[in-house]
């Protein structure tokens, strides 16, 4: 039986998620490919570290000793950083290799480019594990919604936002308590501003978009917000309306054109997103045959990950060439434009507000929900001492009345 040799790069929760992975399922891999699956080399930051790695292995910290391989079949990248790990890459496809990746960050700068150059090099790359862990919501996209036009994405793509989320509301953790445990969970990127920030949720977003609509918008025009500003007290008030926080992304075709938000909005439990907790993710594609679907799982961690990155393993090997990704054209879905009335979560109101704005509910001091137009919200929004924050979907109203005659204190 012949041998599939495998490099890794980088060991730390994913590396070697992947490495224990590779032994445990030795089996499995076997029966699926037909072949053994061995890892030949794992390239290493720190030679001095201790290392629970096997002596036939080549361990590294020179990508070159990896390149000379004499048999080398695919590469499986998960390292910090991007130019780096772009440059293993590039060098990887053109030694023939087929490539893994789990580096959102990379692969939303680089990927168009690697999946060029793997089609002209006729290997493929799979990058399942930079999107939503162990949910297999690219392949899903990529491969069981071909004739499906899709025409939103939304979801819960940073499992360490979620999960701060979810300690603080669920155990009253303070911010800082509940992004430590993410990090001692191995849950959270080198950096956890990449996190918290909405950078990594961004990244995860533009690779969807890719791969839902053949193209993704505007870098600069997507509205990116991470989770800082959201205390417990706002996190309270809301769970008093029946509502709860989630870090969100948006992708939908506004006008013809792509445009995605990934920023902190609210659900009440009639939406999927509600009870997706802790760690999980979730995404939400609406397509014009099947309608809606919810994919949810964990979206962080080393097993979910490695999961991701050995399901990939054998799609690699099973499709020889790199496949182009879906493209279903365009399909209108305005319905929230900046006319359209939404409902908002909204903290500091002092004043009497102009009768466009209509109080749903102010039962809560200090916190009321509005529904408005964004248009006619943006005054109050950009005030100081006000935060507003979306609501997903339509809420029951309790009382409606507008603060023409209702001032809100
Ligand atoms: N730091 C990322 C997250 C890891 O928390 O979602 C998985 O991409």
């Amino acid at each position: 039986m012949s041998v599939i040799k495998v490099a890794i790069l980088g060991f730390g929760t994913v590396g070697e998620g992947v490495y224990r992975t590779i032994h445990s399922h030795a089996e499995e891999l076997k029966t699926v490919l037909g072949k053994k699956v061995e890892v030949a080399a794992i390239l290493i930051r720190n030679q001095e570290k201790q290392r629970n790695i096997s002596g036939d292995v080549l361990v590294t910290s020179d990508f070159e000793d990896i390149l000379k391989l004499p048999q080398l079949d695919i590469v499986v990248e998960a390292i910090v950083g991007k130019e780096s790990p772009h440059l293993f890459l590039k060098k990887s496809i053109e030694r023939g290799c087929h490539i893994i990746t789990a580096n959102k960050e990379m692969f939303a700068h680089h990927g168009a480019e690697l999946q060029k150059l793997a089609e002209e090099n006729g290997v493929s790359v799979g990058f399942e594990a930079t999107v939503a862990g162990g949910i297999p919501v690219i392949q899903t996209i990529r491969h069981l919604l071909k004739v499906n036009r899709v025409h939103q994405l939304q979801g819960i793509l940073n499992g360490t936002s979620n999960f701060i989320l979810t300690e603080m509301r669920e155990k009253k953790q303070s911010f800082a308590e509940a992004l430590l445990q993410a990090q001692q969970n191995g849950f959270a990127e080198a950096d956890p501003t990449n996190d918290v920030e909405g950078f990594d949720a961004f990244y995860k977003t533009m690779i969807l978009s890719r791969i839902a609509f053949g193209d993704e918008p505007n870098w600069e025009d997507v509205e990116r917000q991470g989770i800082t500003a959201i205390t417990r007290e706002l996190i309270e008030a809301a769970e008093t309306y029946g509502l709860r926080f989630k870090h969100v992304a948006q992708i939908n075709i506004k006008e013809g054109e792509l445009k995605a938000v990934v920023k902190p909005v609210l659900v009440n439990q009639d939406h999927p997103f509600y009870h997706v907790e802790g760690v999980q993710n979730a995404v939400n594609v609406r397509s014009d045959i099947v309608g809606g679907i919810t994919l949810q799982g964990p979206g962080a961690g080393m097993f979910p990950t490695a999961s991701a990155i050995i399901e990939d393993l054998v799609f690699v090997c099973q499709n020889k060439l790199a496949d182009v990704p879906k493209t279903t054209g365009f399909v209108s879905d305005d319905k929230t434009l900046q006319g359209e009335q939404e409902y908002w979560f909204v903290q500091g109101v002092t004043e009497k507000l102009p009768k466009e704005l209509t109080v749903v509910d102010q039962s809560v001091a200090g916190f009321c929900i509005l529904k408005a137009a964004k248009k006619d919200l943006i005054w109050l929004a950009n005030k100081e001492e006000v935060l507003c924050f979306p609501i997903l979907g339509e809420i029951k109203l309790i009382k409606e009345e507008t603060l023409d005659s209702v001032a809100v204190s």
